[in-house]
């Protein structure tokens, strides 16, 4: 197994999966202008990568999930965050991901999204750990090395029965969303509780790789949780929202920034064409954001429907 995770050097600062946020386009962006250790896909649905070929007969080209699993090189090492409760389908999707030239899989078991947990995956896992274990031994099938993804408990903090659990599989690396499945992102996430979480791998699996994920807002932040906790590193979520700059600690000005989300927007337009415009909107939010007329720009942008009408408003401010 050509484990890239071996060669990485500590504390490692990665980019959080994030669904139709970081998607291809946007992780170009942030790997031009400030590059984590490691990038994520969004989470795909092994279940219907599968199911396309197998029950109706697509090929895996034409399926459209294929869009979340879309990469350049220069995003490398890059993982493919897969999410399902069947064993089968996880093989299926992992062995395709190596094919497409993933460095890793990771395996979705903290997402709170109804529909993922009615499939059995994501936060469900977490409820039921062997078959948690057997869909992670069905992802090392595709001989990528495998990591999972989750958070603390599911109605309450469960560190000691779960993340045992985990820590048995021999996994690369575990990261913890440092809260409960009921607690979502509503509550401040509880870096109080990592050191149990790193005396647990200490002890069950000193090959792991921890790393802590909830509210780092910087890189000193995110220097201080490590050296506070003992965690091997973070995983950034919602702080790159915005500023593609955050791993290299960057301060840009206010014209940098605009061009840089015109950047964005042309990439978006090149590589996702069949995506929905309006998704565009989240990030206008974040880049038009903290300066004199954020909020005029921000209206104008939400009203756009393609590249053009941004590159207008884009040269009417005089920003290109
Ligand atoms: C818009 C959005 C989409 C997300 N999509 C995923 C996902 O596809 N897979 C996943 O494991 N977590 C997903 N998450 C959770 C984040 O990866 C991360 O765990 C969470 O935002 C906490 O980290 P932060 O405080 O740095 O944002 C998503 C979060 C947001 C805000």
């Amino acid at each position: 197994m050509n484990n890239f995770w071996q060669t990485l050097k500590k504390p490692l600062f990665v980019l959080a999966p994030m669904a139709d946020v970081t998607d291809v386009a946007f992780r170009s962006v942030i790997a031009k202008y400030g590059k984590p250790d490691v990038m994520w896909t969004e989470f795909v649905a092994a279940d219907g990568l599968y199911a396309t070929r197998e029950k109706v007969g697509m090929k895996d080209e034409e399926n459209p999930l294929m869009q979340s699993l879309l990469f350049t090189k220069e995003e490398s090492p890059i993982v493919a965050q897969l999410f399902s409760s069947n064993p089968e389908n996880m093989e299926y999707a992992a062995k395709l991901c190596a094919k497409l030239g993933f460095d890793g899989i990771d395996i979705n078991m903290g997402c709170p999204d109804r529909s993922i947990e009615k499939q059995g995956a994501g936060a469900a896992h977490m409820k039921d750990p062997e078959t948690a274990k057997k869909v992670i031994q069905a992802a090392k099938k595709s001989g990528l090395p495998v990591s999972v993804k989750t958070r603390i408990g599911y109605n309450k903090e469960e560190i000691d029965a779960w993340i045992p659990e985990l820590l048995s599989q021999d996994l690369v690396c575990l990261t913890v969303h440092l809260r409960t499945r009921k607690e979502m992102s509503k509550v401040a996430a509880h870096w109080e509780l990592m050191p149990r979480i790193v005396a647990l791998r200490d002890e069950l699996a000193p090959d792991t790789l921890i790393l802590g994920n909830g509210d780092v807002e910087s890189i000193e932040d995110g220097n201080k949780k490590i050296e506070e906790t003992g965690c091997d590193g973070v995983m950034v979520g919602r702080g790159i929202f915005g500023n593609p700059w955050f791993f290299s600690g960057k301060e840009v000005s206010k014209d940098e920034k605009l061009k840089v989300m015109f950047e964005h927007t042309k990439l978006y337009e090149e590589l996702l064409p069949q995506k929905n415009f309006s998704i565009m909107r989240k990030h206008y939010k974040a880049y038009a954001n903290g300066f004199d007329g954020a909020a005029e720009l921000r209206a104008k942008l939400f009203e756009t429907k393609s590249r053009e009408e941004v590159e207008k408003i884009l040269i009417d401010e005089k920003i290109i």
